[in-house]
Parts: C-alpha cells; structure tokens; sequence
C-alpha cells in the first residue's frame, strides 16, 4: 500500500512539474532582471520574435536623460539574456555629440535588405529638434550604424513607433508638428526612408501610438501628451491605414493603470493568437527604474478588452496566458 501511495505522490509532483513547464510568471509592477542580476533597461521599446527567440529593444535609461539603447533576448519570457547596449550615445555617433535623448526604438528585420533596422525618436535636450534616427546592422545584435538622423520629410516628429502589414510594407507613425496630430510615413522597401506622409487624427494631440492588424481590421492604442503622467489609452480602428479611423474610445482605467504604451505583442501558435499590451509605468519612482509592463487584451470586433492584470501565466511558446 505504502508503495502505492509513494507511486501516485510521484505522479502527482510530475504532472504538478509538467504543468509548470512553459509557463512563466509574469508580475507586474515588479522589475525585471537579466541573467546577470542586472535590472533590465529596456524602457519605450518593442520585442521582434525569431526562430523561438524573443529579443526585446529599448531605452537603457541608467544615465536617466541621455539614453542608450539596449537589447536582451529570451525563449520564454522569464529568462532575459543581455545582448548589450547596441546604439550607445555619444559612441554609435561620436559626430552628433553625447546630448541626444534617444527614445522609444523600435526594431524591424527587414526582409528585402535581410537587416536589422532601429527608428526612433531622435531628440535634443529640450525636445526642440523633434528629429528621428534610423540605424541598421547586418545582425540583430549589431554593430549598428547611423543611417540618417533628422525630420522625416522635413516633418517635426517626436514619439513614435513602427508597424509592418501583412504585405510587408513598414510605417513609422509619430506625433507629428508641435504634439498635435500622428504622421503615418510609409517607408521605402529597405525601411530606411520615408517615402509619403498621411496626417491622422488631425489636432487630437496623441502620443504613444500602438498598431496592430486583425484579420482586416487595424487597431490603434494612443495616449494623450501629458509628459511622463499616464492618462486614459483609447482605441480607434479603421480597415484601412490611411483613411476612416474611429473616434477614440476609452480602454482600461483613467491611466492605463499607470503606464503608457509602448507597443502591442501578438504571440501566434497555430490558429490561436494572444496579444499583449506593453507599456511603460514611468518614473516609479524614477525614470531609470520605470517598469516594463505586460497585460493581455482581447482586440475583437473593434473592441479591445483591457481588463487589469497583476500577475499571470505566459506560455511563450504555445502563445497561451492563465492566471
Ligand atoms: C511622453 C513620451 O511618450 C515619452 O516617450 C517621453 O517623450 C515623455 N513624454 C517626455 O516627457
């Protein structure tokens, strides 16, 4: 009997195991640390998958004012591997001087050119230049150089992001002109220029832009400009990129529980897809130590659920959340 009961214990520890593996624990709030017990410095980013790999691109703001720009990679989640710091102030571009405040970059494989290619928000001091960078590599963990640095298309643009269609056409979309409207630039096939500008959300004044596509449907998470205090996200979605975006309606609480975004995730398996917001809880309860956060939203049609999560599951590689 004893034997018995020792057999069916096993059992139950292995199943208890094999039900673990996979899923990592995601809590929010919390900092992250890479797998040197360093925190990890990847504010205002974005994650690129490959071949079961997530690498995870963003602001590295121990220096607080004068960002670099870091990358990490991992296969699953939990685990965080530092790639190094791959655009590095004052040093990627020793011309352009250590004052330039890099924000939110954003990583995209090109698959024409086979580069590795970073659009940011390009910034002097006192935000007065309202200049991108783009900076490419042969391999995703660099060396990277400068491409060009100024106003797309002569236009003043600050924070920003990119989004690539299912035809693989990029677009860099910023705030353009003064905060107040998104410039959408649909980019040349290597994704280095911009080759057109269409102005949406004409003097809605909105920052932190998000895009992802469903099925025919695109959907935009944005921000109101209110510097680094969180304020109300709101969606608006259109069936085409250029034209017919909705009025904005208001998702999550009156602060994207105290973050802003800073991309959306869409984690694929099969037929099943998972997409996950990611924002920025800034300052907390300084800027260098501002938090990555991860939530799981529904985006179905039009709407997107974005209901408050502080911890949960991931199944990177299955694209599955639990709590
Ligand atoms: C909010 C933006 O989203 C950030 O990237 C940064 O530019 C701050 N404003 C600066 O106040």
């Amino acid at each position: 009997m004893k034997k018995l009961y020792a057999i069916l214990f096993m059992l139950l520890c292995f199943q208890c195991i094999y039900a673990q593996k996979g899923w990592s624990l995601i809590c929010n709030g919390q900092p992250w640390y890479d797998t040197q017990g360093n925190p990890v410095q990847a504010h205002g980013g974005n994650f690129l998958i490959e071949d079961g790999i997530v690498y995870m691109v963003g602001e590295d703001r121990s220096h607080s004012w004068h960002p670099d720009v870091n990358l990490y990679h991992s296969r699953d989640f939990e685990v965080w591997e530092y790639d190094g710091k791959i655009i590095e102030n004052g040093v990627t571009t020793p011309e352009l001087g250590t004052t330039r405040m890099i924000e939110r970059p954003k990583l995209l494989h090109c698959p024409k050119t086979g580069r590795y290619v970073i659009w940011c928000h390009y910034e002097a001091s006192d935000y007065s230049a309202s200049e991108v960078g783009v900076f490419s590599s042969e391999r995703i963990t660099g060396p990277y150089q400068l491409e060009w640095c100024g106003r797309p298309l002569g236009i003043k643009s600050r924070d920003c992001n990119v989004f690539t269609d299912n035809d693989g056409t990029a677009y860099f979309i910023s705030t353009i002109e003064e905060n107040q409207h998104l410039g959408l630039f649909r980019l040349s096939d290597d994704y280095i220029r911009p080759l057109e500008c269409t102005v949406l959300m004409r003097g809605l004044r909105r920052e932190a832009p998000a895009i992802v596509r469903v099925d025919s449907l695109y959907y935009m998470l944005s921000s109101a400009c209110t510097g680094w205090e969180p304020n109300q996200c709101m969606l608006s979605t259109s069936s085409s990129l250029t034209e017919g975006w909705s009025p904005l309606v208001p998702v999550g609480d009156k602060t994207a529980y105290d973050t802003q975004a800073s991309s959306i995730l869409t984690l694929s398996k099969g037929r099943h897809t998972q997409y996950l917001y990611v924002g920025d809880r800034w300052k907390d309860p300084d800027l260098p130590q501002s938090k990555i956060i991860l939530m799981p939203i529904g985006l179905k049609d039009g709407k997107c659920d974005f209901p408050y999560t502080e911890t949960f599951r991931l199944n990177f590689r299955k694209a599955l959340v639990r709590p």
